[in-house]
């Protein structure tokens, strides 16, 4: 069940867990069958390494807003970029990168794949039906429709951002964009932080850029 989205960035009451990301993965195993039915497709785009970070991130970003619905929005974060690995490849970083790849047509068609994967691989696992619809209309535009419809939805879509601000998806982002790191990490300061949707995500973005910065040495070399 989704719930309302409130004014955002949306605040919590409750206290921001700012440290690396590597310290607390995603917990548990209850989603391990999910993991298991999507193996190939976590093979396109670095999605092994994207999907299990941003799944953590999406992990702490519940825990501040327990009004969530936190197996939908683990669940979708896991499932959302699934659709990567049912496109032409070649096509994601030709059009999915440069040029006006926010409206790029491949931004859809991987949407509308991961859908079909949502599908094809939940029903088997006892997901029902309602929870999939819910799965798939946090799917079906967290990428190209510009806003967010319900708490989950934002929630997913922080967390499909935050993985970013980790050196790991630095390394991986900047190389996408043809950029040094130096340069995306100014990108994730002036853009994407401003994209952000909840405060608990600034407030994590924020401390993990401040480090990723220093680590990379992005003060001098640029
Ligand atoms: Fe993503």
């Amino acid at each position: 069940m989704t719930s309302p989205l409130p004014p955002t960035p949306v605040p919590t009451p409750h206290p921001v867990d700012t440290s690396p990301i590597a310290l607390t993965p995603a917990y548990g195993d209850d989603l391990d069958p999910v993991w298991a039915a999507v193996v190939p497709e976590t093979r396109a785009r670095a999605n092994d390494i994207h999907l299990p970070i941003s799944l953590a991130y999406a992990e702490r970003l519940c825990a501040g807003y327990p009004k969530a619905d936190s197996l939908l929005v683990r669940v979708s974060i896991l499932l959302h970029d699934t659709g990567w690995g049912r496109v032409d490849e070649s096509r994601i970083i030709s059009e999915g990168f440069s040029g006006a790849w926010r409206r790029a047509a491949i931004r859809y068609e991987h949407e509308k794949q991961g859908c079909l994967i949502a599908r094809e691989v939940m029903p088997p696992l006892g997901y029902s039906e309602r929870f999939i619809e819910d799965v798939c209309a946090i799917i079906d535009g967290y990428d190209t429709r510009n806003e967010a419809r319900s708490l989950e939805d934002a929630l997913v879509r922080d967390a499909d951002r935050l993985w970013r601000f980790d050196q790991a998806g630095i390394a991986l982002a900047s190389d996408w964009f043809g950029m040094d790191p130096a340069t995306y990490c100014d990108r994730l300061a002036a853009e994407i932080v401003p994209e952000l949707l909840t405060e608990a995500g600034i407030a994590m973005a924020t401390a993990a850029l401040v480090r990723s910065m220093a680590l990379l040495k992005t003060g001098v070399l640029r």
